[in-house]
């Protein structure tokens, strides 16, 4: 697939590093399709992550991703859901490989600094979660 969806999460944007992170993305050969910044309410965090509803850490994953404004993208390059995984490194940053952004701007398996889509499929779902089809051009 050519595209993924990811946002920089409350914790990076607080601590003054979503430029960091952008420009990391960028180096790593990204393009930038769709931008913007918002604030999710708990609610509708908890749509986006409803994946993650019977996990025991789905109320304070809503509370945390609800905590401060967000950075969504939509991002281009070849093989775009695989090679952004790798670039942002596991959940826990503390498992994370040496130079990826979890590693360098994650505070904890919480706290991890930035959002990857897992797949083609939900790249495409999240990506209409925040951005309308003209946005999506
Ligand atoms: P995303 O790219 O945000 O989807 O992260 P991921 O795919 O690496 O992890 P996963 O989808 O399993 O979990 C979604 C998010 O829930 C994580 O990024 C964390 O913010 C949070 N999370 C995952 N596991 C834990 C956990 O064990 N404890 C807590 N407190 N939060 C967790
Ligand atoms: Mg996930």
């Amino acid at each position: 697939g050519k595209r993924t969806f990811t946002m920089i999460k409350p914790d990076a944007v607080e601590a003054g590093n979503s430029g960091a992170i952008i420009k990391m993305i960028e180096e790593a050969g990204f393009k930038i399709v769709a931008m913007k910044k918002t604030k999710m309410t708990p609610g509708v965090a908890g749509k986006f992550y409803a994946v993650h509803s019977e996990r025991p850490f789905y109320d304070d994953l809503k509370n945390y991703m609800s905590s401060g404004p967000i950075i969504p993208m939509i991002l281009e390059k070849s093989n775009a859901v695989e090679d952004f995984r790798k670039l942002i490194g596991a959940t826990n940053p503390k498992e994370a490989a040496e130079g990826t952004i979890r590693r360098l701007f994650a505070a904890s398996i919480e706290a991890n600094a930035i959002h990857g889509s897992d797949s083609d499929e939900n790249a495409e779902i999240e990506s209409s979660f925040f951005f309308s089809e003209l946005e999506r051009f």
